[in-house]
């Protein structure tokens, strides 16, 4: 009987084990598609790749991508679940360019996040050195960037509120001589302003072919009495757009009115408007302290007068 429970107990525990096992093995399998969002596959390089773009590219995926991905071309990656794969083969050449860049800054299980070591010059670099193992590849540049008929373009941003005021509708475009192409593929944020600094709305976006992105509006955000909020938008690849950015006001909040902080009694206030509790307690303490002080100097008094008169009568004795 004893030894029966023994055995079923040790069984369970290790079917328990081989499921586990089982779940080790199975979900990576399963999970293997890493799936980039739409919006982000189309991001484009915001400069030509060329020799020297290949070679930084070339250091930089040494130091930070060969440790694990091993030499392109040689299939000599780490054997890890799942593994990381050889960046000379179809398995990664076939990731668009916005693809590969968005793996790199966010990095997956092993996969680390380069989000916070290198810049996006530097991922771009990397995809470039990659790419060159690539001979089919033909790279898409920003179009307003590679088109010899507008350097030193003047770059726009429009925004407007969407009809429903759900959203903010962003609108990218180089200009030059009255001619306006829209930035296609442009990494563009969005930000409220704050007393304390940018909070940012929705997350990163990546123009589309019209240069447009769309950003979404919280149900809850807070404007000003009117419903106003400043709003600031920033390109993400600042190495290329520089500071360039857009500053304005949309009506796309709540309207909140200001609670004013000092209008009742409360701690913070001053003396007129302090809280009844915090005036008495102070006034007794005062009052205490003060009336304390008095009650030891008249016994003082006291003790002196007694040795004086003390003293009379001993004189008198004597
Ligand atoms: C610690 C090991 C490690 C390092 C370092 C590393 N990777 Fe990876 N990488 C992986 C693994 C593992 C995967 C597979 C992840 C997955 O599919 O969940 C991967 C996946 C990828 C993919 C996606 C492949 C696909 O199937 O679409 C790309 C692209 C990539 N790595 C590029 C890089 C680059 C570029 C660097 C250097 C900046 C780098 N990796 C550094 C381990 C690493």
């Amino acid at each position: 009987m004893k030894s029966n429970r023994k055995r079923s107990v040790r069984f369970r525990r290790r079917s328990i084990s081989l499921l586990v096992l089982a779940l080790l093995v199975v979900v990576p399998v399963i999970s293997q598609e890493w799936l980039v969002p739409a919006d982000r596959q189309g991001r484009l390089s915001t400069f030509a790749f060329n020799d020297s773009i290949e070679k930084a590219g070339l250091q930089l995926y040494n130091l930070n991508c060969l440790s694990c991905h091993g030499n392109p071309g040689k299939g000599n990656y780490q054997q890890l679940i799942p593994p990381p794969g050889d960046p000379a083969t179809e398995k990664i050449q076939r990731n668009r360019d916005g693809e590969i860049f968005f793996k790199i800054m966010e990095g997956r299980g092993q996969m680390p996040s380069f989000k916070n070591t290198l810049s996006s010059g530097d991922i771009w670099a990397i995809v470039a050195y990659i790419r060159s193992f690539n001979s089919g590849y033909v790279q898409t540049v920003m179009p307003e960037i590679t088109s010899g008929a507008y350097p030193g373009a003047l770059i726009a941003i429009t925004l407007r509120l969407a009809a429903e005021k759900e959203s903010v509708i962003m609108k990218v475009s180089a200009i030059r001589d009255n001619t306006s192409v829209p930035v296609v593929g442009a990494g563009v944020k969005l930000f409220v302003k704050r007393t304390f600094g940018l909070l940012p709305l929705d997350e990163e976006k990546i123009t589309d072919d019209n240069g447009m992105a769309t950003f979404g509006i919280p149900p809850d955000l807070r404007g000003d009495t009117t419903g106003n909020i400043r709003v600031s938008a920033r390109f993400t690849d600042e190495e290329k757009f520089g500071t360039a950015a857009k500053d304005t006001v949309l009506q796309a909040g709540l309207k909140v009115i200001p609670v004013s902080l000092v209008k009742d009694r409360a701690m913070w206030n001053t003396l007129r408007k302090a809280p009844w509790w915090i005036l008495l307690s102070y006034g007794l303490g005062v009052i205490l302290v003060w009336g304390f002080i008095i009650v030891v100097m008249l016994k003082l008094r006291d003790i002196f007068i007694i040795g004086e008169f003390t003293e009379k009568e001993n004189k008198r004795e004597a």
